[in-house]
């Protein structure tokens, strides 16, 4: 069974396949319209949500099938105290396949664990995004024409954006990739990233805190909302709010072809100036979600049974009691799961689950 919980849960050459499949849909739509007939697409969503879920709804939709799911887990048993796990156990019985946006970190990771259908993580916490990873790959292919051989900046909140650090993994497959990280001091991009993913890929990356003196050189410029709902620091949010805006001014010092990405929501970090600018391409991006999200259902479904697409193995898990995760959103301290860790870069012990460094 092939679940997306995390890009690298896709080998490279699948995740092309992916891409190469979501630009035939946009060619020739016609073609896939039915293709999905009589299966069912749940979306669990115990977060909130415009595009990830409303794309995955019109992507069943557009393939001819049909969604079921919440919204708002006030109004399922998830309320009452039911666990994850059993209640992707109930929506397998319901439904063909299943995409979960959850808080608590490593709640798709466990659904997957005991799903009789595939899991898609649509979210979970500040960890990962690999839908989202998707969308940005296809719309940097159809900007620049290839994922190959880029200079990318990512500006903002690279610590709690999730879509920043999924993103980074995928990228760090392609070749000569090469990556700026613009953020203050508090938003930097976590360690596990620089470390296990940057490091161990041979990916070249720098930190600066100056988008003007960053902008002259990136062909994507991946803009990112700083994440209120993750601090748990108000006053902390307020320093960093607004620290980067991008606007004309800026996008004068850019290449005449750089894209400009932005997984969306915006609060305030793109001005609406810049929205009607040839290179700002967020809401193509948008688009492409959809299309990207018909060749997922599409491919995942086709998997399901095949042994040429399985999940990639790894070492197993280390169980030692005597190690704790010290991360209040993970699912480990949520819900009862046995606590797991892995031996990562540079000897260091992170969760099975959320990947937060256990000391
Ligand atoms: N990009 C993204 O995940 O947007 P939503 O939170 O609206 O789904």
């Amino acid at each position: 069974m092939k679940h997306l919980i995390d890009p690298t849960d896709l080998r490279k050459e699948e995740i092309d396949q992916i891409i190469v499949l979501a630009e035939d849909i946009i060619a020739h739509r016609e073609r896939y319209q039915g293709s999905m007939a009589h299966k069912k697409l749940a979306t669990l969503f115990y977060e909130p949500s415009t595009r990830t879920r409303l794309s995955f709804t019109a992507a069943m939709m557009e393939l001819g099938g049909q969604v079921l799911g919440f919204s708002n887990p006030q109004n399922s048993s998830a309320a009452k105290g039911e666990t994850v796990q059993d209640t992707v156990r109930v929506l397998g019985c319901f439904a063909d396949i299943i995409a979960m946006r959850h808080p608590i970190e490593g709640a798709p990771l466990v659904a997957s664990e005991v799903s009789r259908v595939p899991i898609i993580n649509a979210g979970d916490g500040s960890h990962s995004h690999p839908t989202q990873t998707l969308t940005d790959l296809l719309t940097i292919k159809r900007e620049l024409g290839r994922i190959d051989d880029i200079t990318i900046g990512f500006c903002g909140d690279l610590r709690f954006g999730r879509t920043v650090h999924s993103l980074i993994k995928a990228l760090s497959r392609y070749h000569g990739i090469k990556v700026v990280l613009i953020a203050p001091d508090e938003l930097r991009l976590p360690d596990y990233i620089k470390l296990d993913v940057c490091e161990k890929m041979g990916v070249e990356y720098r930190e600066t805190d100056n988008l003007d003196e960053a902008i002259p050189e990136l062909d994507v410029l991946y803009m990112t909302r700083v994440q209120k709902e993750r601090f748990l620091d108000e006053d902390e949010f307020d320093r960093v709010k607004d620290s980067f805006v991008l606007d004309a001014r800026r996008m004068a010092l850019a290449k005449p072809k750089m894209a400009v990405l932005h997984p969306l929501p915006r609060v305030n970090e793109i001005l609406t100036e810049v929205d009607d600018d040839p290179r700002a391409a967020y809401f193509r991006q948008v688009e492409n979600g959809k299309f990207v999200r018909m060749s997922l259902i599409v491919s995942l479904m086709e998997w399901r049974n095949d042994p040429e697409h399985v999940m990639p193995e790894h070492e197993a898990p280390i169980l030692n009691p005597a190690l704790h995760c010290s991360n209040p959103k993970c699912i480990c301290n949520n819900e009862k799961h046995q606590p797991r860790f892995r031996l990562a870069e540079n000897g260091i012990t992170r969760c099975w689950y959320c990947d937060s460094k256990v000391r």
